[in-house]
């Protein structure tokens, strides 16, 4: 007989992220982060390679990334639009963690299960944060795959890549919920 843990469905139905512009301070403090981060670690990891790793990125960190951003985005010749975007998401956000997909040499898993695991930290770490009571967002932009940036700013070796900014902190308003997929268009039943 199934176990139902009705507290943690309803949550998982009613889970929404909370747009990274909306959050303010206060962040989370070590003390609240390290559970969220444990929570996350605890992801499917096929052969436990570990193949993700956290930076996090204090107020300090965050505006010596904005200011990278500005210059890195001038650099690469983006457009003012891009270049504020990639600035105000550092230079705005109360906290960050960094989540990094390091790949591991394995001869039995393949580099797209390590990507995949990286995403589901990423999920569990957005879910725990959301779950402790935290808004939160997962984010990317062209900060997160440029390798000039990742290396130089965020110190990251030929084999890592960012996976995921999940920002982090206090609400200011719930969005409305986003239009949700349909799941008849979605799912395959092949159960007769
Ligand atoms: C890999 C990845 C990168 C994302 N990057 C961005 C981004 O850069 N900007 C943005 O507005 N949303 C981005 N999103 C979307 C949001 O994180 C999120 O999916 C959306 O706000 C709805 O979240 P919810 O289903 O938790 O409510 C990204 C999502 C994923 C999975």
């Amino acid at each position: 007989m199934p176990s139902p843990n009705p507290q943690a469905m309803d949550f998982l139905l009613t889970r929404r992220s909370r747009p990274a512009k909306t959050l303010t301070t206060p962040a989370p403090d070590r003390d609240q982060l390290v559970p969220i981060l444990i929570a996350a670690a605890r992801s499917p990891d096929h052969g436990k390679l570990e193949p993700w790793r956290f930076i996090v990125l204090g107020r300090t960190a965050l505006e010596r990334l904005a200011l990278a951003a500005t210059g890195r985005a001038a650099a690469l010749g983006l457009d003012e639009d891009q270049a504020a975007k990639a600035r105000a998401a550092f230079a705005d956000s109360p906290l960050c963690v960094v989540v990094v997909e390091v790949q591991k040499d394995s001869p039995k898993i393949p580099p797209l299960e390590q990507t995949y695991s990286a995403g589901a930290v990423c999920l569990a770490l957005l879910n725990a944060a959301l779950a402790s009571g935290w808004g939160a967002n997962w984010l990317s932009g062209w900060v997160a795959h440029d390798r000039a940036f990742g290396e130089q700013q965020l110190g990251l070796a030929p084999q890592e890549r960012v996976a995921g900014f999940l920002h982090i902190g206090t609400e200011t308003s719930a969005p409305p919920d986003r239009p949700r997929p349909d799941l008849d268009r979605i799912t395959t039943w092949m159960d007769t």
